[in-house]
């Protein structure tokens, strides 16, 4: 029988044969050992049972076991990109150092590379990338300071303006947590008790929702930060990506198109440009206004949820970037690169905006729960230059951040044993004054319809169609309730607005009914034809 013992080729736990010489293309396991038979588990005879001391199988088996990590909680699904950033030098007619001293800006020509993921939002790693979603625009500079990220989206503007609100909004648009399907009716149920999101709802079932491809879309920093220059004084300063690409967004029925032949077409857009040579290029730009409460403006300089006037506060260009580089492998680089609101390098700086303070704690909260305590000696998340920090071990650490010659006793500082040096700042800090009771509270300029209505003014009439068309669809779902408080909160927007979109639910809720009256009666004639043959 199939157990008999069958003498083999093995010799001990990998099938070594001493006189085996490997090489480097020699299969072998995380060990070091040559793996000499990788088809076959070991068995007493042919037909088994296995043994489980058999370790090579146990190690490549585990392993996999253990192949996921956890996906990002939102824009789960991303593709990535190298590339490099180059400096103006300027802002608008006047040289940088003005408003800020961050070293990657000052010189003319000046290259720092970067690291760039694009991202849905909603849906998990192997969802369609042509969904109805804000599409993530994420970027690592590695400066010679340290690292900065700037971590944006494709939209300007935000659904909500206080960090708290956020995990509801996710709940909202991820799928029912009972039938684990996205549903207007949920989406809606959250948005028509949250009046700030009108603006971003605007866009999002525009055709701006659906960019046609990750090169062809605008990135912008959404939050407010600051610049702070050689004297400390700081301006608050937003964000924005123009690609050289030029703008490209999709009508729903084109995006249903491309869904149907192809599920990946942005991450294969991005991939198949840059090995064809054919490199992404964007213009960085910022807006700069005072820091301060600005009582002029009908709205709140640190509200994410509105755009700041370009005539008033032009976009002025500080540099482009160029992505020339695909990743060497997915995994290392796009899903262990952490991205965070909280990495800033000196002449950059947070704004009181409450999202972006929200966000600064989130991100490294969930990296250190998604890749791991030490996800920063990660090569794709440690700066291009020398770390030495007193932090030491936790789960997988790769080495000791150390200075050469530092005492290998001291891992503390103060010490006057060799230990590290607190650096003394050359430039002032920026320290502006804060004072107020502590409350919670919403802002007092709300403002929540004057900019969706312009927005809704501005678009050309294919995307007002578009958006009309895409708005009755999704709350088609919708409570009555729902789908009229929708309609009044589209209607504070814009009159025309709201009319479009009340119209445009009757006809469908007629539609519906027409439907079903002809489903009735195609009942009737089925049921009388089955007669008919059964009498
Ligand atoms: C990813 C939280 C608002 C852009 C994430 C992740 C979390 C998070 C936990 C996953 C990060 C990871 O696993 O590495 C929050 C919170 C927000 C907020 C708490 C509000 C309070 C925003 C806003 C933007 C944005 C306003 C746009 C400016 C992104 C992007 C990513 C991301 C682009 C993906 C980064 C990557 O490619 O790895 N966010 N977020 N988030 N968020 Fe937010």
């Amino acid at each position: 029988n199939g157990n008999q013992p069958t003498p083999g080729p093995e010799f001990g736990a990998t099938g070594l044969q001493p006189q085996d010489q490997p090489t480097d293309q020699t299969l072998t396991t995380r060990q070091g050992h040559p793996l000499y038979n990788n088809q076959n588990v070991r068995t007493v005879g042919s037909r088994g049972p296995t043994t489980l001391e058999n370790y090579p199988f146990l190690e490549k088996i585990s392993h996999f076991d253990r192949e996921r990590i956890p996906e990002r909680v939102v824009h789960a699904r991303g593709a990535g990109a190298h590339g490099v950033f180059e400096a103006y030098g300027t802002v608008g007619d006047e040289p940088v150092s003005k408003y800020t001293r961050a070293k990657l800006f000052q010189e003319k020509g000046k290259q720092t590379p970067v690291f760039v993921r694009f991202s849905t939002v909603i849906h998990g790693g192997h969802s369609p990338e042509t969904l109805r979603d804000p599409r993530g625009f994420a970027v690592k500079f590695y400066t010679e300071d340290g690292n900065w990220d700037l971590v944006g989206n494709n939209l300007k503007v935000f659904f909500i303006r206080d960090a708290m609100k956020f995990p509801d909004l996710v709940h909202a648009f991820k799928p029912d947590p009972l039938t684990n399907r996205q549903d207007g009716g949920r989406i809606f149920d959250f948005i028509s008790n949250t009046p700030e999101a009108m603006h971003m709802i605007t866009f999002l079932f525009s055709p701006w929702g659906i960019p046609a491809n990750y090169r062809q879309m605008q990135g912008s920093g959404v939050n407010t930060y600051k610049w702070v220059n050689d004297k400390g004084e700081g301006v608050l300063v937003k964000y924005h990506w123009e690609p050289l690409q030029g703008i490209k967004n999709l009508a729903q029925p084109e995006a249903e198109q491309i869904q149907a032949k192809n599920f990946n077409h942005a991450t294969q857009d991005l991939y198949d440009a840059i090995e064809a040579g054919n490199y992404p290029q964007w213009e960085l730009l910022v807006q700069i206004m005072s820091d301060d409460e600005h009582p002029e403006l009908d709205f709140d300089p640190l509200d994410d949820t509105k755009l700041w006037p370009t005539d008033q506060f032009p976009w002025m260009p500080v540099g482009k970037m160029t992505l020339n580089k695909n990743p060497e492998n997915y995994f290392h680089e796009v899903e262990q690169v952490a991205f965070g609101t909280g990495v800033l390098v000196d002449g950059l700086d947070f704004s009181d905006d409450k999202m972006l303070q929200g966000r600064t704690f989130s991100y490294s909260d969930t990296q250190r729960y998604r890749v791991g305590t030490n996800y920063l000696q990660l090569p794709i998340n440690a700066p291009k230059k020398h770390v030495a920090t007193n932090q030491r071990d936790g789960q997988m650490q790769y080495r000791v951040d150390t200075a050469p010659g530092q005492n290998p006793h001291v891992n503390y500082e103060p010490s006057s044993l060799n230990g590290l040096k607190q650096p003394e700042r050359k430039a002032p800090d920026h320290t502006p004054y804060i004072a107020g009771n502590l409350v919670r509270q919403p802002i007092d300029r709300t403002n929540n319809f004057s900019q969706a209505g312009e927005r809704y003014r501005l678009f050309e009439d294919w995307e007002r169609d578009d958006l009309i068309n895409n708005l009755v669809d999704a709350l088609s779902g919708a409570e009555q309730h729902i789908q009229d408080k929708m309609v009044e909160l589209f209607s504070q927007c814009d009159e025309d607005y709201g009319r479009r979109v009340r119209e445009g639910l009757q006809q469908a809720g007629d539609r519906q009914k027409h439907g079903q009256v002809n489903n009735e009666a195609n009942q009737e004639a089925v049921q009388k034809a089955e007669e008919m043959a059964h009498p």
